[in-house]
């Protein structure tokens, strides 16, 4: 068991320093301006959960205020190494899991989530967490890669066991988008992106916003 949890462990640690390689070539031809895209416009207080290595910092532009919740220490130092370096409005830097966020109800106004919820073990109560922490009519935008049509669905089931191990605990099988509207918010916009070349297991893509659905 110990065994177990030390493999893991450097597996993790693996992912984490070297995540921006991993998803450079992502970066260059679509990700890095989808992001923007879907970022820039945020103002007031907003809350990025998972925030990683924060390749979404320069992209906050418009917010007041800016919170970023990352568990992981070797994820954490390298946002803090780029908060200095990138950051354009006041931001934070947080030690929390998403199920469980240290701050008070309805205190944001946007919550972030880019290639997160394929991560988190129980998407519904990270996004519990998320609408109780979001103001009433206020955004989660989220840019995820979910799961596939029939036959690459098949293919994602088949190969989650083993990414789950050596990507930090991505389910690249999951229906994110159906997960946010079946936890209760209002999918206002939703794009759906497929980038060349595809890679069968990390594709589509959606890029949107939702609001709670009582607070449409
Ligand atoms: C694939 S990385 C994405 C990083 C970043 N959001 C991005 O867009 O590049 C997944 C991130 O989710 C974080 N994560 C995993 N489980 C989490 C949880 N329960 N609460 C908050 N963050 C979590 C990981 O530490 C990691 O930083």
């Amino acid at each position: 068991m110990a065994l177990r949890m030390n493999v893991q462990a450097r597996l993790d640690h693996r992912f984490a320093a070297t995540y921006n390689r991993f998803m450079a070539a992502a970066e260059r031809r679509w990700a890095y301006e989808s992001r923007g895209q879907l970022l820039s416009g945020l103002t007031g207080r907003v809350l990025e959960v998972g925030a990683g290595t924060g390749v979404n910092i320069p992209h906050y532009k418009n917010a007041d205020h800016v919170v970023l919740v990352e568990p992981w220490p070797a994820m954490r130092s390298q946002l803090h190494q780029k908060v200095a370096r990138d950051a354009r409005v006041a931001t934070t830097v947080v030690d929390a899991v998403v199920e469980d966020l240290p701050f008070p109800g309805a205190s944001f106004d946007a919550v972030v989530c880019t290639f997160v919820l394929c991560s988190v073990e129980d998407s519904y109560a990270a996004l519990a967490e998320i609408q109780r922490v979001l103001r009433p009519g206020g955004t989660l935008a989220f840019l995820e890669h979910v799961r596939g049509g029939w036959l690459a669905s098949r293919v994602q089931d088949l190969l989650t066991p083993v990414i789950r191990r050596f990507a930090a605990g991505c389910h690249p099988n999951r229906d994110t988008e159906g997960d946010i509207e079946r936890a209760g918010f209002t999918v206002l916009q939703s794009e759906t992106l497929k980038p060349l070349p595809v890679v069968p297991w990390f594709a589509p893509f959606v890029k949107g916003a939702a609001s709670p659905a009582d607070h449409p």
